[in-house]
């Protein structure tokens, strides 16, 4: 434990000015912000060939530590304090000994209300923005922890220790991380990378972190640490994260899910039907529905005419056509559901238009011919990207009527709280960039809604969750006033 690591821990009250003096003593120092206990324990302790596998950082100390009695003046110091971490590259998504990031700690204790937990989040949303620019242009990260002299670390600790009179022994904390360090290392991993419905959607920054701190370059997330407490679901040509793989792939109705065949990835489960008829009202939500009832849907302007991509289960194609809209388009690009929807009569049905195919090659020809636009868009996919999403953006604008309304099934991050937090600002950023304005309603998540009438999770026959978050972040996105 250096004295970073104590400091972070808020061993004197009030929590003063003293406290920045000090933080910035040690990162002009040149301590980084992200320097862990586990590091701190392996300098200490002479051992140099063990790579940690977990990564408990200062933050994860504040999150543990902040008291739940600041006081006003407290909490602003506390702010700045973080703020300063920040400024220095503190990491927002690395994960501790009980599989942790800082923002999962301070859910646990209850916390999420306190500034700082906003701060997190919003670390987050830059790291994703930023990240995706050093993409885009091909960027070199420079990593902030190679050429780490820890020996500096271990003078300025000893000096400090001198100072303060405590010794510079490990406390018993430190082992016992270290400790439970090892049962990790025997143990499956724990959680998987957040996505929605297959596809790695956030991964970039929890990517680059591992990476950055595994101090080469080419290593990949697997190698640094061993194995990373936040897996990176499946490899890259799995059907969950690959259209190629995953439209090749034989799928499964069962009685309450779509899966596919061999591999139990859960496309659709029939869990998500009140989510469903949240999405089916809102594309409905634009409609003067007065209006349509006074003219029959006999008049041009009173037609309602609606998209969903993807159909999986027909849950919400179901739904949208008890509304009785004028015309109603289904994308969908594989085979077996398309199969399921010839054999249950769907390309029969009057007011239905079967797009088969890719929404990516389907919209772009509807939008090319120019004589379709929509009052609702509705999108949930499975083994998509986030990236994928920003694409439909063009053709949503693109395709939406002035007074229509997109929706999309909002699983996004949704596997860690945090994340799912983080995304809910990052796609209203990303929208609001297309001149579209995205409101979250919010909506519970009851826990026995995970479970069936047996009372067996419903995750049992499935290969993993999707689902985690307790509260459902419902987006309506419109075309802004200007
Ligand atoms: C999660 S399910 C949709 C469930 C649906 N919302 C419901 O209520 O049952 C996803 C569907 O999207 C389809 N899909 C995946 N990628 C697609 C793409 N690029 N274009 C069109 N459909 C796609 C899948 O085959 C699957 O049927």
């Amino acid at each position: 434990m250096s004295d970073l690591h104590d400091l972070c821990k808020f061993p004197q009250r009030p929590i003063s000015e003293e406290y920045i003096a000090n933080l910035n003593h040690y990162l002009r120092n040149g301590i980084p912000a992200t320097y862990t206990v586990e590091e701190a324990y392996n300098y200490i302790n002479g051992i140099e060939d063990v790579e940690p596998l977990t990564t408990t950082t200062p933050l994860h100390l504040i999150c543990t530590h902040v008291p739940l009695d600041l006081s006003e003046d407290e909490q602003n110091i506390v702010n700045q304090f973080v703020d300063i971490l920040f400024e220095y590259g503190a990491g927002w998504s690395f994960t501790d000994v009980n599989n942790e990031t800082p923002g999962c700690i301070l859910i646990r204790r209850g916390l999420k209300q306190l500034p700082l937990y906003q701060k997190i989040v919003d670390a987050g949303v830059r790291a994703e923005l930023v990240l995706r620019k050093v993409t885009e242009f091909d960027m070199e990260v420079i990593e902030d922890t190679d050429g780490v002299k820890h020996e500096e670390f271990g003078e300025l600790e000893y000096n400090n220790s001198n100072n303060n009179g405590s010794s510079n022994n490990i406390d018993s904390s430190t082992s016992d991380c270290v400790c439970e360090k090892n049962d990790v290392k025997n143990e499956e991993p724990i959680i998987k990378v957040e996505q929605q419905k297959g596809g790695d959607i956030l991964a970039d920054s929890i990517k680059e972190e591992f990476e950055t701190n595994g101090n080469e370059d080419e290593k990949a997330v697997d190698d640094v640490y061993g194995k990373p407490s936040i897996e990176v679901d499946d490899d890259i040509n799995a059907p969950s994260q690959n259209q190629v793989s995953y439209l090749d792939t034989k799928l499964e109705y069962t009685e309450d899910a779509l899966v596919t065949k061999d591999r139990r990835d859960g496309v659709m489960m029939a869990w998500e039907s009140d989510i469903m008829q949240l999405g089916a009202d809102a594309l409905f939500s634009g409609v003067d529905n007065e209006k349509r009832e006074e003219d029959s849907g006999k008049v041009q302007d009173s037609e309602v005419t609606v998209l969903n991509i993807g159909f999986g289960m027909g849950i919400i194609d179901r739904m949208i056509q008890s509304k009785n809209p004028t015309k109603h388009y289904i994308c969908e690009a594989h085979p077996d559901v398309l199969n399921k929807m010839k054999k249950d009569g769907w390309f029969d049905k009057a007011n239905v238009v079967v797009l088969s195919g890719r929404w990516q090659d389907e919209l772009d020809k509807l939008l090319s011919l120019g004589n379709t636009f929509f009052d609702g868009i509705y999108y949930d996919t499975f083994s998509e990207h986030y990236l994928d999403m920003l694409e439909l953006f063009d053709y949503v604008v693109g395709l939406l009527k002035p007074n229509g309304v997109f929706s999309f099934f909002n699983g996004l991050g949704a596997d860690r709280e945090v994340i799912y937090e983080v995304y809910k600002k990052l796609v209203s950023i990303d929208l609001e960039n297309y001149g579209l304005q995205c409101e979250f309603q919010e909506f519970p998540v009851p826990k026995d809604l995970f479970m069936n009438n047996e009372d067996k999770s419903i995750w049992d026959d499935v290969k993993r969750s999707y689902w985690s978050c307790p509260t459902y972040y419902h987006p309506v996105a419109k075309f802004m006033d200007f």
